[in-house]
């Protein structure tokens, strides 16, 4: 790590000591106990998932596998007691790296009983533990009441939505990475290769494990574009594909990228082709749209009405933008809400969250897919990733309905089969506009 990026690191860190020290002190704590996280085994099985670390101990440090404690007290430099089994079966941790060890009093142990026993040494106060060793922290003293409080927890997951400039350069520097990929995905389309070579072809050019990534790409060719989380990655069956959606990223030091691109090809339908021109356009000018203190759902609104102009010129809708945003109608075509926070998870949380120590603020029920309801401030990292799907599941009905005479049919028919269309960028929101950390990285 580089020391301008070190700085920042402990910057990071300050305000992480910060936000802590106002949350304990708001929650009648005294310190904060962070535990890393259990392996998640399968049932009847001696086989464990890949493992992700415990939200809030990513929030604060990006040493790696389970079972570590970080013990924050308020005015104290913060320790981690990091276990490091004596295991040959298994290759424990990589050593604390020096900008860790830098900032933390750092402890290796062989055991979770010595993790325990070490953090427990030197504290009479009231502790609270968060994590998902609950029978672990109970067994250990903590009572049941200071196990992930909530009152606490919404506290730290209302701060993670404003991310601090350590946290934003690590996410550049994942959309870089991820930039390979999607231009290695795009080349393997291009050349007739398949789903599974395209994923394959990301993968080998960020350099990334498959357990590694943020979430699973979703890599779709033609109708399966239409499927918003298209996991399956069809072989030669399918293959050459006239469109491609890809949505896909890379974490850097805990935090992931959350890019989609949908690539077209000379054997696309130019009318749908014209919609990805369409939609790259407006997906700029909302981007333009994200400023602090505006409700995030008057963007999603936005969204609607210019997918309504882009399906009018298109001529897929008959009638006009204000009588198909009062029927309903661009909402089948765009059943997903326009983004959500990003950093340590790719759905970040406190989306929908009503105030500082707690509450949820729910979508309107026309738009029950909307994971953000906050008001945007100023340092929010957020997708902005409106879409256009032509889903037999959710026209039927209009087809059927009363709205059966607004939408040019035949064109849909003609235009179901390349699937859909997605674009989506990570945004820093700005007071002196907004930081686009994809768009310098792909085009
Ligand atoms: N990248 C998947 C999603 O945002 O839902
Ligand atoms: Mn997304």
């Amino acid at each position: 790590m580089d020391s301008a990026l070190s700085t920042l690191y402990r910057e990071h860190v300050d305000a992480r000591s910060a936000a802590a020290a106002r949350a304990l002190s708001a929650t009648g704590f005294d310190r904060l106990l962070v535990h890393s996280g259990k392996p998640f085994t399968y049932f009847a099985d001696d086989n464990d998932a890949p493992f992700r670390s415990t939200p809030h101990f990513a929030h604060w440090t990006p040493l790696e596998g389970p079972g570590h404690l970080l013990d924050v007290v308020p005015g104290r430099r913060p320790r981690v007691f990091r276990l490091v089994p004596r295991d040959f079966w298994y290759e424990p941790p990589r050593p604390a790296p020096s900008f860790v060890t830098d900032l933390f009093d750092v402890t290796d142990v062989a055991t979770p009983e010595e993790a325990w026993k070490a953090a427990a040494a030197s504290h009479g106060g009231r502790t609270a533990f968060l994590g998902e060793a609950a029978e672990e922290a109970e067994a250990n003293g903590i009572p049941r009441d200071a196990v992930n409080p909530p009152r606490l927890v919404a506290r730290l997951d209302w701060d993670r939505a404003c991310k601090t400039p350590y946290e934003v350069a690590c996410l550049l520097e994942a959309n870089a990475v991820a930039s390979r990929g999607f231009a290695a995905a795009q080349t393997t389309f291009l050349a007739g290769g398949t789903e599974l070579e395209a994923h394959h072809a990301f993968l080998a050019a960020t350099g990334v494990m498959e357990e590694a990534l943020p979430y699973p790409t979703i890599i779709g060719f033609d109708e399966r574009s239409a499927t918003l989380h298209y996991h399956g990655k069809r072989g030669h069956e399918a293959a050459p594909g006239r469109g491609m959606l890809v949505d896909a990223g890379v974490s850097v030091r805990g935090y992931g990228c959350d890019i989609t691109r949908t690539f077209t090809s000379p054997r696309t339908d130019p009318t749908f082709r014209a919609l990805v021109v369409g939609m790259d356009a407006l997906q700029r000018r909302l981007a333009d749209e994200l400023r602090p203190e505006r409700p995030y759902l008057e963007v999603h609104l936005v969204a609607h009405r210019l997918i309504g102009e882009l399906l009018r010129e298109t001529g897929i809708l008959k009638v006009g933008v204000d009588e198909a945003l009062a029927s309903g109608l661009t909402r089948p075509f765009f059943p997903h809400g326009l983004g959500h926070f990003l950093g340590i998870q790719v759905h970040d949380v406190g989306g929908r969250q009503e105030r500082p120590d707690g509450g949820t603020k729910a979508p309107p029920a026309e738009h029950p897919f909307l994971r953000t309801t906050r008001t945007l401030e100023e340092g929010m990292v957020i997708t902005n990733e409106p879409g256009l799907y032509f889903i037999p599941m959710l026209l039927e009905p209009v087809r059927e309905g009363a709205g059966r005479d607004a939408i040019d049919w035949r064109l849909v028919d003609r235009l179901t089969p390349f699937g859909g269309i997605r674009i989506e960028d990570d945004v820093v929101v700005g007071r002196e506009g907004n930081q686009n950390l994809t768009r310098p990285h792909v085009p």
